[in-house]
């Protein structure tokens, strides 16, 4: 690493910042109503002007505007991801980035206790923060397209049943519905989050919810009760400890029918746990939020062949803009 990296990574914390707090104040939606200086939006968004200029100034050094003499407007980054009425809109998942930002600050007590540095609830504990979590999820993988791009490279025709544990907004299941119309599907998720869930599928996509079902299930304490040929786990993995991720498999093992197809999509790492770099980091912020961390390939392929799984293989989502992969393993057919 050269020196000048060293230093951007000192203060990497600088530009996230700039960003989360122009998203919080509404700065992108008002330039995307029209282009402005300073002044002018400075009065729009009830800020000091000077104080303003300097955080346009730095928004444009970071490529997220453009500046033409004293005029402020979008760069073409900022107009498909951070205006609110964007097909692509990115904007939930940097506020949740923001809402995060004041646990950074205890990484060092999480390190030393080994402990989290608030409650390991899944936000599910109020309202507001539940809804800013599973819109946040929502939004990085439209934004991002994990959901198409496997609803295009799965082959999934022959599945009748799919269900999602964790599924939180459904993403994944309106893009498998949309891909396979002979498909149902159930998500399966705690209470809190499927009341968020069913607005945002009733905002997204209405038609999905004909042919899929969401059930209020924890994972902790209940079976998966209804069979289904094909189980999604998505970002669940890593909310959790070991014990529980190989009780979930066995859970899962369970509940597919003979030949059922399993898949565990997430940041599944190299044997050292330090590929893909998204993942290694991304265990500090669950070091902070949760009981789990990423897992390598070789941890869940133990989990899996202890449930009675045929060995799984692993797919590596193309970096960028992806970074996670998929494990998928089936249950012996009878
Ligand atoms: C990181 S989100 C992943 C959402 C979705 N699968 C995705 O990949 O976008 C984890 C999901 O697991 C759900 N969850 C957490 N604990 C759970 C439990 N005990 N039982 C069922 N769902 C749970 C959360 O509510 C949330 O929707």
């Amino acid at each position: 690493m050269e020196f000048h990296e060293l230093a951007a990574l000192s203060s990497g914390h600088v530009a996230a910042r700039a960003l989360q707090t122009a998203v919080k104040l509404g700065l992108f939606d008002k330039l995307a109503e029209a282009e402005a200086t300073a002044a002018a939006l400075a009065q729009r968004l009830s800020c000091e002007p000077r104080a303003l200029a300097l955080l346009a100034n730095a928004l444009v050094a970071l490529e997220l505007l453009e500046k033409r003499d004293d005029r402020y407007a979008l760069a073409p980054v900022a107009r498909r991801f951070l205006v609110g009425s964007a097909a692509d809109y990115f904007g939930a998942m940097v506020l949740f980035e923001e809402r995060l930002f004041a646990l950074w600050a205890r990484l060092e007590a999480s390190v030393r206790s080994g402990r989290p540095a608030r409650t390991a609830d899944s936000f599910q504990g109020e309202r507001g923060e539940t809804e800013l979590f599973i819109a946040a999820m929502d939004d990085l993988v439209r934004a991002r397209g994990d959901a198409r791009f496997l609803a295009e490279r799965l082959d999934l025709g022959a599945v009748g049943l799919l269900a999602d544990i964790g599924g939180g907004p459904g993403t994944y299941v309106v893009e498998f519905l949309r891909r396979w119309p002979g498909m149902r599907a159930v998500v399966y998720d705690l209470p809190g989050t499927l009341e968020v869930s069913r607005a945002i599928l009733k905002r997204n996509a209405p038609w999905a919810l004909e042919r899929l079902a969401l059930r209020e299930f924890d994972y902790h304490t209940q079976e998966i009760p209804e069979p289904a040929d094909a189980i999604l786990l998505s970002n669940v993995i890593h909310l959790e400890d070991e014990q529980t991720c190989a009780l979930l498999a066995q859970k899962c093992f369970r509940a597919l029918n003979p030949g059922g197809l399993f898949l565990i999509k997430d940041h599944i790492m190299n044997e050292a746990l330090t590929e893909p770099v998204a993942g290694a980091l991304f265990s500090l912020q669950l070091l902070l939020t949760t009981r789990g961390r990423d897992y390598s390939f070789k941890e869940v392929t133990a989990w899996l062949a202890r449930a009675g799984f045929a060995a799984p293989t692993l797919s590596r989502l193309p970096f960028p803009p992806f970074t996670s992969s998929v494990a998928s393993a089936r249950k012996p057919a009878d």
